[in-house]
């Protein structure tokens, strides 16, 4: 297993959640607003807000990453473990160029190569052939997450989180962007974890989908298996609203 999460909880917010993620497997997290999608992924991540406490037990390949010391946890992220959120400006530095930026999760955990042309190599795959000079406010919504995608897999991530990737785009944008995460992840065979809202996204992506209600995992299974054949309630009031119901 890539990912192993068990037993976790967070300040009484997220309680008792486990599940796991194989190497190169897809698993979509779904659920309402307010229910622990996001304090899920940033336990892994180790970003929590220090004033909420994690219990349980986080494992990426075997490593128990809960309560690991700072330094060995900001070796894995932009690493072995990397996170796209929603807008892409609070991941990006406004003062500095792209090229630099991706180049930076290069600097940082290798060494001994070319990091500016590796930089520009990423930007190629993400559709952003020579715009290593350009400022991020002289990019789109859709380009800036396209950066933000490139320093996200530079290091080729054991594990990518995605939290919402797509939603502040507009829909021709989201699937471009969609299509960059797959081809990225089945590229490197990284084990992803996909939050969202939308339905259709997680049918097209995951292979796997969970479903969290109140800080609880209420149901897990194949993303053909819940999405077709939901047995909790609330899954099923989840397809019921969604576009997805109307056309099957
Ligand atoms: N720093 C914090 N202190 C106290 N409560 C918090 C803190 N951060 C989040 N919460 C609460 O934890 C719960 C879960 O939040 P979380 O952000 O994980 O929800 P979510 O499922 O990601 O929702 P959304 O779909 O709106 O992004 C919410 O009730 C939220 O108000
Ligand atoms: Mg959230």
């Amino acid at each position: 297993m890539t990912l192993e999460v068990q037993g976790l909880g967070i300040a009484g917010l997220v309680r008792d959640v486990s599940f796991g993620i194989a190497r190169g497997e897809r698993v979509g997290l779904i659920g309402e607003s307010g229910s622990g999608k996001s304090l899920t992924a940033l336990s892994i991540m180790g970003l929590l807000p220090e004033e909420l406490a994690a219990s349980g037990s986080v494992k990426l390949e075997g490593r128990e990453l809960l309560g690991a010391p700072e330094r060995e946890l900001s070796r894995l992220r932009g690493n072995d473990l990397s996170m796209v959120f929603q807008e892409p400006m609070t991941a990006l530095n406004p003062a500095m160029r792209v090229g630099a930026q991706v180049a930076e999760p290069l600097r940082i955990h290798r060494d001994g190569r070319n990091h500016r042309a590796a930089a520009e190599e990423l930007l190629d795959s993400v559709g952003l052939p020579g715009t290593s000079r350009a400022y991020p406010h002289q990019l789109s919504g859709g380009q800036r997450q396209r950066v933000v995608l490139a320093i996200a897999l530079a290091n080729d991530p054991k594990l990518l989180i995605c939290d919402e990737p797509t939603t502040a785009l507009d829909v021709t944008v989201q699937a471009q962007i969609l299509e960059l995460i797959l081809d990225g992840v089945r590229e490197r065979e990284s084990a992803l974890l996909f939050i969202t809202h939308d339905l259709a996204v997680v049918a097209s992506v995951c292979e796997r989908v969970l479903v969290m209600l109140d800080g609880e995992i209420v149901e897990s299974g194949t993303t053909r298996d819940v999405l077709t054949a939901p047995k909790h309630d609330y899954t099923k009031k989840l397809l019921a609203a969604s576009d997805l119901e109307a056309s099957r």
